[in-house]
């Protein structure tokens, strides 16, 4: 059994604390109220949460949990810390870590005179890099040790919910631990071995941002569905009965459809009909900002691949795709005609391959959209790929038609590469080199930044 140290013992401090004294670990927690901590001592939860006040009572009758406001003594009794500590909102919307620092220095003076190994894992929301810039160099000052050598850093984010937050620490849909080394999960994969839901083994960076893309989510569908529900109101449609069929659908709506990070979205419909609810909304005098911000943002992701491609100062390009999706030869609102429309208008030099499309073939309004938005697009169109590829000095892949072992086997090292269908971490794109694709530099995978 572990020996665990909980620092904070708001709503996810607290229950992390009495669920793992209930599995059996021994578990001290560490508050800077001295209230908290008297509540914790004498067998009572220091915040209201159904289940709670059940476990700490018996971790308490048990000797497996206890409470103080001495950061030193529980450090030095524990092999592993979580902080757990609050990271509010200040005015400006930045995150304030003040607490999370305080905890930090207050675990790090602790390890200074600690000769054993020591964990320390963040349970608080945390932004994406603050274990490395604030975390680890915090405690390395205060313990004047090694990240990697003396201690190690680990991310554990909560999702939780206030109200069952006992029910679903006890049962979670997923559990996700993170760390730069592997090796540092060993505590970790033992306190969560008899976990229910899938473990998720990642890096810092990963864990750290799952959290926020989790919270950013559930907002979303939260606005989403509201302002559906106000418009159908406004419409003298039953929402609710909207809903029961739109969750329905485990195919496209409540699925991983559509979730992979790619290119813009585009298309006879998508962008028609996005475009009419926000216009029906308008008519009604029914504020939506949540549906009229969808198009401009699908322009935003749009302008970023054009910006990647004229940040290289090349003027050859080949785009590997125009139809709207792979499979089909329909042009209408196509994000790559948009793509290569604007190029042209930088003065670039464009070429374009689609297995799938025919000019001959084209008819009615797929025939009319492109001629209206490209009108010489027959001299730049090609199915023959190499012949697109060798007279590019950059290859724009806007389509998930072509494989990477195809691409690679037409490119050329001196070329460059700006992948639209899947982007990889900043650092993999830096330089004249990405693992995957020797001697291709890949610029647009760093634009979703
Ligand atoms: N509340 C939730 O349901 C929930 C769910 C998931 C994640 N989170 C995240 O978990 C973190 C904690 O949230 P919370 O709701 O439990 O916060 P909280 O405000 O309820 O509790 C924070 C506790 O930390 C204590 N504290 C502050 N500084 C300290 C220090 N230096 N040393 C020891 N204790 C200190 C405070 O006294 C307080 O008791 C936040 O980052 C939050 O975003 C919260």
């Amino acid at each position: 059994m572990a020996r665990v140290s909980v620092f904070g013992l708001g709503y996810v401090g607290a229950v992390t604390a009495a669920c793992l004294a209930d599995a059996g670990h021994e578990v001290v927690g560490v508050d800077v109220n001295p209230v908290k901590v008297d509540m914790m001592e004498s067998g009572r939860a220091p915040v209201l949460e159904p289940r709670l006040e059940g476990l700490v009572e018996k971790g308490r009758r048990a000797c497996r949990l206890r409470a103080t406001t001495n950061a030193s003594s529980a450090v030095h009794e524990s092999d592993v810390s979580f902080i757990c500590v609050g990271t509010p909102s200040l005015h400006s919307g930045r995150l304030d870590l003040s607490s999370v620092a305080r905890s930090c220095e207050a675990i790090g003076d602790a390890l200074r005179p600690k000769k054993e190994f020591h964990w320390v894992v963040t349970r608080s929301t945390v932004l994406p890099g603050t274990a490395k810039s604030m975390i680890i160099p915090t405690i390395e000052a205060a313990s004047e040790k090694r990240a990697g050598v003396d201690f190690a850093v680990c991310s554990n984010p909560e999702f939780t919910r206030e109200g069952c937050a006992v029910a679903d620490f006890l049962n979670p849909a997923i559990t996700v631990l993170g760390a730069d080394d592997p090796l540092h999960l060993v505590p970790l994969r033992d306190l969560y071995g008899k976990t229910s839901g899938q473990v998720f083994e990642t890096s810092l960076g990963v864990a750290e941002m799952v959290k926020y893309v989790c919270n950013a989510f559930h907002a979303l569908k939260v606005t989403f569905t509201n302002e559906i529900a106000s418009l159908c109101s406004q419409l003298d449609v039953d929402a609710r009965a909207v809903t029961r069929v739109f969750t329905a659908d485990t195919k496209l709506n409540i699925s991983k459809a559509y979730l992979d990070p790619g290119f813009a979205f585009g298309g006879s419909c998508l962008p028609k009909d996005v475009r009419a609810l926000a216009y029906c909304g308008k008519q009604l005098d029914l504020d939506l900002p949540l549906l009229r911000a969808i198009l401009p943002s699908n322009q935003a992701h749009l302008e970023r691949a054009v910006e990647a491609v004229l940040a290289t100062k090349r003027k050859r390009i080949g785009v590997l795709g125009l139809s709207f999706k792979p499979g089909t030869d329909d042009l209408r609102e196509s994000p790559s005609v948009q793509l290569i429309k604007r190029l042209l208008g930088e003065g670039c030099d464009v070429q374009v391959w689609d297995k799938d499309v025919s000019l001959g073939r084209l008819a009615g309004s797929n025939r009319q959209f492109i001629q209206d938005e490209i009108p010489h697009i027959g001299a730049r169109l090609s199915t023959d790929l190499e012949s697109v590829v060798s007279q590019s000095e950059i290859v724009v892949v806007g389509t998930n038609s072509l494989n990477d072992e195809a691409l690679l086997a037409t490119v050329r090292p001196d070329q460059l590469i700006i992948d639209l269908r899947a982007p990889l971490p900043r650092a993999a794109s830096v330089g004249t080199a990405a693992d995957h694709m020797p001697g291709v530099y890949q610029p647009a995978l760093s634009m979703r930044q």
